[in-house]
């Protein structure tokens, strides 16, 4: 399929950030946004229509909508989880999908350290009370974050950010990672999990979602926290047992808690919050903001939209959620064949066949696989690739193919 990557045409919706708009214009692209999410039967038309489709979190790509996506070369998802996106079955019709996973890292763990200072203050029942005429100046169970200790359960993107603005402040780090990792600054790495739980006066969890860290803070966990100690979840829901959580809340074991994520959330503002935390001392709730300010999404929408523009333009596929990742040169003067294949034997041969019987020139070569596909990129001499890709076009192991001119 010859193809023209500047006649593109780019379909926005939900309202993400203007940047993206403007980084794809910038591009030569012709982009249409929408504030709004599209239903199935708009995007089954949109599909037809356009070449690449950006989303946020409540437009729902369905396996229905992508059997209609021939004409689709990728979808962004200008946001963190895919969940809204049948991302297997994307990847089985060779249309990868880009997210931006860790724009929001600097606002998770910014609000993290305003959480560690407000818990030490009592802030959130002090502000609470002065708003309901109550005049609370008791210096009572008030410190100050100077000299204690904070606990990082997984050391990654936003435990490391944590990390590090800790120290700023004068406090002491300890974490404990499944994998070794470079402490940074003075941090220290524990063996195991009790040391941080045993030694920190904060402990702030920041693992991801696995059938390891599900139910990893209970009744035992919480008991082995020092008493007076404070427990901040900026994860998932579900790493935290909620009932042994206000169990060791209102007998004392811990001082309080701030909690942004919870196992089952309201879908939207109309839905109303209920947890068992509600109404506890010194405890904050929040709806899940750990990741929401401006410049996060800002970088979501800077983020995804060059991702894209470096498939589109290069092939490259890295930052993908469901594709073989391949992080590409810009290509010098030759032709690139862009071929996405079913993964089955034999399949390299038939396409090296075809690119030798042509006798054609090949400047470089670049292949990765997953169990369903490959994503195989050839760089080669201008006339040769248009023939080239005719054949690769009729193998019967080929999804798609196009090329860059
Ligand atoms: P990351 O993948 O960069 O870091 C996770 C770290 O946890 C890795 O170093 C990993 O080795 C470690 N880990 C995995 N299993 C572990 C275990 N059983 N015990 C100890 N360490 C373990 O992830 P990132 O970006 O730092 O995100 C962390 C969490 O924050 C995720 O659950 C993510 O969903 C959540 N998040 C929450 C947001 C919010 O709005 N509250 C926004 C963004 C992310």
């Amino acid at each position: 399929m010859p193809f023209n990557q500047n006649k593109l045409k780019v379909l926005l919706l939900e309202n993400i950030h203007p940047v993206a708009a403007d980084r794809l214009r910038q591009e030569g692209f012709d982009v249409k946004t929408e504030k709004a999410a599209y239903s199935e039967a708009q995007l089954l038309e949109a599909v037809k229509e356009f070449d690449v489709i950006g989303i946020r979190s409540k437009t729902q790509i369905t396996a229905k909508v992508l059997e209609k996506s021939e004409r689709i070369l990728t979808f962004g998802a200008f946001c963190i989880g895919t969940n809204q996106i049948e991302t297997e079955i994307a990847n089985k019709r060779g249309i990868p999908v880009f997210n931006a996973p860790y724009s929001n890292t600097r606002s998770v763990a910014e609000l993290v350290i305003a959480e560690i200072i407000a818990l030490a203050r009592n802030l959130g029942d002090k502000s609470m009370k002065a708003h309901q005429g109550v005049w609370d100046k008791s210096a009572t169970g008030s410190y100050e974050v100077r000299g204690k200790t904070v606990g990082i359960v997984g050391y990654g993107h936003i435990g490391s950010q944590v990390s590090v603005l800790a120290e700023a402040l004068g406090l002491s780090v300890i974490f404990f990672d499944v994998l070794k990792k470079l402490p940074l600054g003075n941090a220290t790495q524990a063996e195991v999990l009790e040391d941080v739980l045993r030694m920190a006066d904060f402990v702030t969890l920041h693992v991801p979602e696995t059938p390891e860290t599900t139910k990893l803070i209970g009744k035992r966990q919480l008991s082995l926290m020092k008493k007076g100690s404070f427990l901040i979840n900026a994860s998932r829901g579900s790493v935290v047992i909620i009932e042994d959580l206000v169990a060791a809340l209102k007998n004392g074991d811990i001082a309080g808690a701030a909690l942004d994520v919870f196992p089952y959330e309201p879908k939207g503002g109309d839905e109303p919050f209920k947890s068992e935390l509600q109404g506890l001392p010194n405890v904050i709730l929040t709806p899940h903001i750990g990741g929401s300010t401006e410049e996060a999404q800002e970088a979501i929408g800077r983020e995804v939209s060059e991702a894209l523009t470096r498939f589109i333009k290069v092939g490259s596929t890295f930052g993908t959620v469901n594709f073989p990742k391949v992080d590409l040169p810009v290509r010098q003067g030759a032709d690139r064949i862009l071929n996405i294949h079913r993964n089955e034997p034999g399949v390299l041969r038939d396409i090296n066949k075809i690119v030798s019987d042509l006798g054609a020139n090949i400047t470089a070569q670049f292949l990765a696989t997953d169990s369903n596909i490959g994503y195989l990129v050839i760089d080669m001499e201008r006339t040769q690739a248009k023939l080239a890709v005719e054949q690769i076009n009729k193998l019967k192991t080929n999804i798609r193919t196009r090329i860059l001119y």
